[in-house]
């Protein structure tokens, strides 16, 4: 927060030279800009930390992008291949899953009850998104474990080491094949890959099942670390922050505002986007080539914007934040994600009421694309 703070005063589009190079604007109002001008601002890559060179110009990943439609297409391909997600995640939708949800934390929850702590990271938040995911895919849940570490591997492991990174998005993406192919000889179930196959693409005839692919993956790839570290960093704030508890525990009509602004607080999501066409903004003359870190958690503690933006205010009044994103790749599933963090949450401090980090040093957290805590030590 201090380095954005800085940067916001002197230099609000600063460019470093890590990671092959990048910009990295720091204000609500620019993230915002840039996230509305796609037409200059392609998400045909939008990893922070880049593929190596050899895996970008396979053939593939040419053909396909970084094969994850919507969030890594643009123009036509990105608006009909939202379009068919977005009705699998509208507020009707997404409550079926409510139950299930329920029990699969009342059932983590019952594991550990009697034994007066957790790893709040991998014995609950981890636990709780890929569950759902598997759920909402028609996927068995004891394939959890894999999930889990796939995109692990994918997300944060491998971004120190290429290879991981590139064996487990091969992994997922011949894991999603398998599934594709299985649901087409056995067409009718009820899941959201079943649906996906029925639909037809903007020409009227089937959705390529490599574009269903690569929507499956992007299911397990957008829809778990994010969620789990917006689980976990709300336990790690309230497992720290006794009052804000309290509160919520004495005052449960706070839950709605206190998830935006744990949402906001801890913004878990930073995308990139590259430049495709010469534009000016900012002062800045981006060429094609150049790449920029969307960054919504810096926006979201841009002063201009929120009134005092490094305190977490539980009742926050005014909470316009970005963690979604914004413009047209905005996330397609706030509304899940909404409603793991409320079920997940909820749910804990209803059963487990006190509760306590035990000491915020052996906390870790992961940073780079998507932040949360991996490692987070609860006594109750
Ligand atoms: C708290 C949890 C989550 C956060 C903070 C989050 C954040 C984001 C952000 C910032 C974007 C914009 C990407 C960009 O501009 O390039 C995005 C896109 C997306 N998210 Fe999420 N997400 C979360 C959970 C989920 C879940 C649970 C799902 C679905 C299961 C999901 C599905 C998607 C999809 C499909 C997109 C791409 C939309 C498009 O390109 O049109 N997300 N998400």
């Amino acid at each position: 927060m201090p380095i954005w703070k800085d940067l916001r005063d002197r230099c609000p589009i600063a460019h470093s030279d890590r990671h092959e190079g990048s910009y990295l604007p720091t204000k609500y109002a620019d993230v915002q800009a840039i996230a509305k001008m796609p037409e200059h601002f392609s998400s045909r890559d939008p990893l922070v930390v880049p593929l190596p060179e050899g895996v970008r110009n396979d053939k593939n990943f040419e053909k396909y992008g970084a094969n994850a439609p919507p969030i890594s297409s643009d123009g036509a391909e990105h608006a009909w291949t939202r379009r068919l997600l977005l009705p699998h995640f509208s507020p009707p939708a997404v409550e079926k899953h409510r139950a299930y949800t329920e029990d699969v934390c009342h059932r983590l929850i019952d594991g550990f009850i009697d034994s007066g702590h957790v790893d709040g990271a991998t014995g609950y938040a981890q636990q709780i998104p890929p569950r759902i995911i598997a759920h909402l895919l028609g996927v068995d849940e004891d394939r959890v474990d894999d999930f889990t570490y796939w995109v692990r591997a994918v997300l944060e492991l491998g971004l120190q080491e290429p290879e991981l990174r590139v064996k487990y998005r091969d992994v997922i993406r011949n894991f999603f094949r398998e599934t594709v192919a299985d649901r087409r000889a056995n067409p009718g179930g009820d899941d959201l890959i079943s649906a996906l196959l029925t639909a037809t693409d903007p020409d009227g005839n089937p959705v390529d099942p490599e574009i269903v692919v690569g929507m499956a993956n992007l299911q397990l790839v957008a829809g778990i670390d994010t969620t789990w570290s917006s689980i976990g960093s709300a336990l790690f704030h309230l497992g720290t922050n006794p009052e804000d508890l309290e509160r919520l525990r004495a005052e449960p009509e706070l839950w709605p505002g206190a998830i935006e602004e744990f949402l906001r607080f801890y913004s878990p999501v930073t995308m990139a986007r590259v430049v495709d066409s010469p534009v000016t903004y900012g002062g800045i003359d981006f060429v094609p080539g150049d790449k920029v870190l969307m960054n919504f958690p810096g926006a979201n503690h841009d002063p201009d914007v929120f009134e005092d933006p490094d305190t977490f205010i539980i009742d926050r009044a005014e909470n316009r934040h970005v963690a979604f994103g914004a413009g047209i790749h905005r996330c397609a599933g706030s509304n899940l994600a909404r409603l793991e963090m409320d079920v997940a949450l909820r749910t804990f401090v209803d059963r487990i009421g006190d509760f306590s980090v035990q000491t915020p040093i052996e906390v870790s957290w992961a940073s780079g694309q998507v932040r949360g805590p991996r490692i987070l030590p609860i006594t109750f």
